[in-house]
């Protein structure tokens, strides 16, 4: 590749402390500065990778800058076929009416789309990830974008909601795919197959591949996700053409998917930002952590605590009584005990059981009086 990353880059930490000196003084924009800062900084820089942290592209990148969107830089390489993407920490929302910053976005979302990328290639879904050059870098194959958004959705919530007058986490019988045309000036409008086809975005053949490998990427992500303790509200889908193939392209993020904790329903997307819901950055750590942890699946856990047989039973006892009081003979001992039903996630049946084993030992049975025992099993 002919972009070379050399001899000029800060580590993050040295990075970010020269830029915290400097803020206060410098009224410059975060690339500018970095800019002006390079002669400051001459012995810090570390030579080898590229370190996103500058948030901004080396003098050599820019010269290779092919495109500049709201999220990404796309670069030229030294193949015809290959584009490097840089993600960038920026953040808009509504169109670009909102503009910020999200620390880290840059390198959490392409670790995670990098994870989902691979994820997709082994499931059999063709994209046009190559590899994971850097924190913040990519190489890709070339597309020709569609200029089309490709939505799916599970859950409703943002604009269907709106649209459709249903409350955000009403979950959908069956997934629903939407089509939206990609034009910023034009405010990205819902369209229908006949648009698309006037338009000439995609033949009908080509439109069928789209919604069905949509679908077949939702049912994918979701399962992945669900071991995982997320909810996989919606996503957006970018595909372009490559060598006469369709190939699935751009980003799966935080940026572009509604990810809401399993449990609590708690937001883990770029909705914190849009909804200025604070822990902006510790959303998107987070769904990277959930990503490249084990899957966990849900477990229901019966113990059943009773009394050890040497222990006098005073309620069985009673019990005993009142029936032989009302003449029936046949009950010739009855023992009380306690079944207590839990709910609890693992990564199989025996972390489970051992988890299960431990809280019985520690918590729910007392080792002087009761004995226990206990199932585990799959909750689908
Ligand atoms: N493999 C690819 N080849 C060419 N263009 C791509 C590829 N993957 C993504 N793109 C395009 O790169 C652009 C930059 O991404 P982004 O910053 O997210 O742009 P936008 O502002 O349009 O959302 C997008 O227009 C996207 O369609
Ligand atoms: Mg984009």
């Amino acid at each position: 590749m002919e972009i070379r990353y050399t001899a000029q880059i800060l580590t993050y930490g040295q990075f970010r402390s020269i830029w915290n000196l400097t803020r206060p003084t410098l009224s410059l924009g975060f690339s500018q500065a970095v800019f002006y800062l390079l002669p400051l900084t001459n012995g810090l820089w570390s030579s080898g990778d590229y370190d996103q942290s500058l948030g901004g592209a080396s003098p050599e990148m820019t010269e290779k800058l092919l495109y500049e969107g709201k999220a990404k830089k796309i670069f030229l390489t030294e193949s015809e076929d290959e584009l490097l993407v840089f993600y960038k920490d920026d953040a808009t929302a509504f169109n670009g009416a909102k503009k910020g910053q999200i620390e880290s976005k840059g390198q959490l979302n392409n670790a995670i789309s990098s994870v989902f990328f691979e994820l997709l290639e082994t499931a059999g879904v063709r994209s046009h990830f190559l590899k994971k050059t850097g924190s913040n870098t990519m190489l890709v194959k070339k597309l020709e974008i569609i200029p089309l958004e490709v939505v799916v959705r599970n859950i409703a919530a943002g604009s269907l909601s709106q649209r459709l007058g249903w409350p955000e986490g009403r979950v959908l019988d069956e997934p629903i795919v939407e089509f939206y045309y990609k034009d910023d000036a034009l405010g990205d409008p819902l369209i229908n197959n006949n648009h698309i086809a006037a338009l000439k975005l995609a033949s009908p053949c080509d439109l069928a591949f789209l919604e069905e490998e949509a679908k077949k990427i939702d049912r994918i992500l979701s399962a992945y996700l669900l071991a995982r303790r997320v909810r996989l509200v919606d996503f957006k889908l970018e595909f372009g053409r490559h060598k006469g193939q369709i190939l699935l392209g751009d980003e799966i993020s935080p940026d572009t998917c509604r990810f809401w904790d399993a449990e609590t329903n708690k937001k883990l997307d770029k909705d914190r930002f849009r909804q200025d819901l604070g822990e902006v950055t510790e959303a998107y750590q987070e769904i990277y952590n959930r990503l490249t942890c084990q899957a966990v699946q849900k477990y229901r856990a019966l113990v059943k605590v009773r009394l050890k047989d040497s222990v006098l039973d005073p309620q069985g006892e009673a019990i005993l009584r009142s029936l032989s009081s009302l003449g029936l003979e046949d009950f010739q001992s009855i023992r009380v005990g306690k079944l207590i039903d839990i709910s609890v996630v693992g990564e199989n049946e025996r972390e489970v059981s051992h988890k299960v084993k431990k809280l019985s030992d520690d918590l729910l049975a007392n080792p002087n009086m009761e004995k226990y025992s206990f199932t585990v099993e799959p909750v689908k």
